[in-house]
């Protein structure tokens, strides 16, 4: 019987150590592999049969314009990516950023590393579009990184990709931009975590009589959609898990409220899903206000109209997230062209051409609008990716086409027209294919609609946040993104959030 156990508790060793050994020899191959990219094609301005390659200009580095670098054979086209922001941000994870569950760098990739890791040249400009002009087929660029403020050129393109995204709406109501935090980008993640931060100790210097303090620590989340929920959710935990340690009294005067203008939260979900987040939010003593729309905002108050009623709500910091509306240079473009005639962002037929430039210009992920594909991650991730094989089409269709203008004989030419025609054909509409949706609603709880081929499943609570963080996981764009979100989520298990500025 000893031995026999001595042999297990051997076996066990050796398959631990084994185990150890794998992972450890996994994990430095693909860091290696991240930090070594191979050699890039150096991108001739013709091809072999002396056709030009096109210049392919992809705006933005968001979900959708990096899915289509990711997947696209660089090799095959000048590509030339234009963003502001040089780097792609993983949104999905940007609600637990300020508070600091996850730590801002852990979500970012670099456009370059992306870039340098495409079979042939990509360049980047850092650089906002701020004009399209369909007809001549340029982009006017404005540089943001560079000295001289006035720093525009014209960039020549053959094929356009737009992938700009959205800005927040708020839908004209008053005082909202200057003095509301948005929850789009990173800036905003600083500027609500800075805001949050001092106003505790604001608070922390006024007597607990004064009703200042009481405003300070309102913190008013408007928009019941994911976003807000999400950063209700991550700012009490904040309160709940952390600051109730450090600050035991002052966090219990902490009021987290959650205002929304119809009757329910996270209407995208299941009704059975709506209600366990809602009940959970009680729970938590998130401040509910359903049937709450807002109609004005000054420095230190919401007006919200709640049926018949007008209610002034005080607030130390809010933070408005009502969702999408178009960018200026998606409206630009729009105005320019009589088929692009809706307010809530470019139209795109089912291939994702845009209406009216369907011969040049395609539009992906939140800048655009098509009826049932909603602006998400994941309806951005499959367009980029059903561009990227669309493209290796119209690629050979090029070809094709110069072929035959080098080449008189007419017998040829309509074996190549026929090959054109047939590849043309094999270009099919976009289909999406909807996995699910998940959302994090606090006290390390999640819920998730899914959908498994035309079967729906709903599932809730502390199993369903662990699958929601191994999804997030599986989603990160890098193995690095893999590591240190993975990593974030250890610290604060161990050490709590960080509470400094
Ligand atoms: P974006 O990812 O926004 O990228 C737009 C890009 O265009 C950016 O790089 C931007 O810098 C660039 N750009 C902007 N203006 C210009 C210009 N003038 N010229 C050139 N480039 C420009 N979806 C999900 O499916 N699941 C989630 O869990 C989820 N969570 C989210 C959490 C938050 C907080 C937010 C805000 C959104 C979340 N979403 C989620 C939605 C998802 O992030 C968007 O649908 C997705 O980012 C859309 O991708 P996109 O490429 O169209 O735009
Ligand atoms: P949203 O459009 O989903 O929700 C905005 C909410 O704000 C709506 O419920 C609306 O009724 C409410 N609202 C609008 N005006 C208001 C007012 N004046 N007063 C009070 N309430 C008002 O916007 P959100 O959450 O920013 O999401 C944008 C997109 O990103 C959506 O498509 C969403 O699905 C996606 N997303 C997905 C996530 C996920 O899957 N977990 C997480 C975050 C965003």
């Amino acid at each position: 019987k000893a031995s026999l156990l001595r042999k297990i508790g051997k076996y066990t060793l050796l398959s631990a150590l084994g185990s150890l050994v794998a992972g450890t020899g996994y994990v430095s191959y693909k860091l290696y592999k991240e930090k070594n990219p191979s050699p890039q094609l150096p991108q001739a301005a013709t091809f072999d049969n002396g056709s030009p390659r096109k210049t392919l200009v992809i705006l933005g580095s968001g979900w959708g314009s990096v899915s289509l670098l990711k997947s696209l054979d660089t090799t095959l086209y000048n590509v030339v990516v234009v963003s502001p922001r040089n780097y792609f941000l993983f949104t999905p994870l940007l609600p637990s950023t300020p508070v600091g569950t996850i730590e801002l760098k852990s979500i970012v990739e670099p456009v370059r590393s992306i870039a340098r890791r495409a079979p042939g040249q990509v360049i980047y400009y850092e650089a906002e579009a701020l004009d399209v002009d369909p007809v001549e087929k340029t982009v006017r660029i404005k540089s943001v990184s560079s000295d001289d403020g006035n720093a525009e050129s014209d960039l020549k393109y053959d094929y356009l990709v737009m992938g700009v995204g959205a800005q927040p709406t708020t839908f004209g109501i008053p005082g909202v931009f200057e003095n509301a935090s948005f929850l789009k980008e990173i800036p905003d993640a600083q500027e609500i975590r800075v805001k949050v931060m001092n106003n505790i100790e604001k608070a922390a210097n006024l007597s607990v009589a004064d009703p200042e303090r009481k405003r300070l620590l309102n913190f008013v989340v408007v928009g019941g959609g994911p976003t807000g929920v999400e950063f209700a959710a991550e700012l009490q935990d904040y309160v709940d898990q952390d600051l109730s340690k450090w600050m035991p009294e002052m966090s219990k005067e902490i009021n987290v409220t959650l205002v929304e203008a119809l009757p329910n939260i996270l209407n995208m979900f299941d009704k059975s899903l709506i209600q366990y987040a809602e009940d959970l939010f009680k729970e938590e003593k998130i401040d509910l206000r359903t049937n709450t729309m807002v109609k004005n905002v000054t420095p230190t108050t919401i007006t919200a109209k709640c049926g018949d009623n007008t209610e002034e709500i005080p607030y130390g910091v809010l933070v408005w997230a009502t969702g999408n509306a178009p960018r200026e240079v998606s409206k630009g473009l729009m105005a320019k062209m009589e088929t692009q005639n809706s307010r809530r962002g470019l139209l795109i037929n089912d291939k994702l051409q845009l209406l009216g430039a369907e011969d040049s210009i395609w539009a992906v992920g939140d800048c655009t609008f098509y009826p049932g594909l909603f602006p998400t991650a994941q309806v951005a991730h499959q367009e980029g990716e059903y561009l990227a094989t669309v493209l290796k089409k119209q690629h050979k269709i090029d070809q094709h086409k110069w072929n035959m203008l080098q080449n008189p004989n007419a017998a040829e030419n309509l074996k190549l027209q026929s090959k054109i025609d047939k590849l043309q054909s094999n270009i099919k509409a976009f289909k999406y294919s909807h996995q699910g949706t998940l959302a994090y609603i606090g006290s390390e709880k999640a819920i998730a609609d899914l959908a498994v081929g035309e079967s729906k499943y709903q599932s809730a609570g502390s199993v369903t946040f662990l699958f929601w963080k191994s999804a997030y996981l599986a989603m990160c764009l890098s193995f690095r993104n893999r590591v240190l979100v993975a990593l974030d989520w250890c610290k604060v298990s161990f050490f709590g959030r960080d509470s400094s500025v």
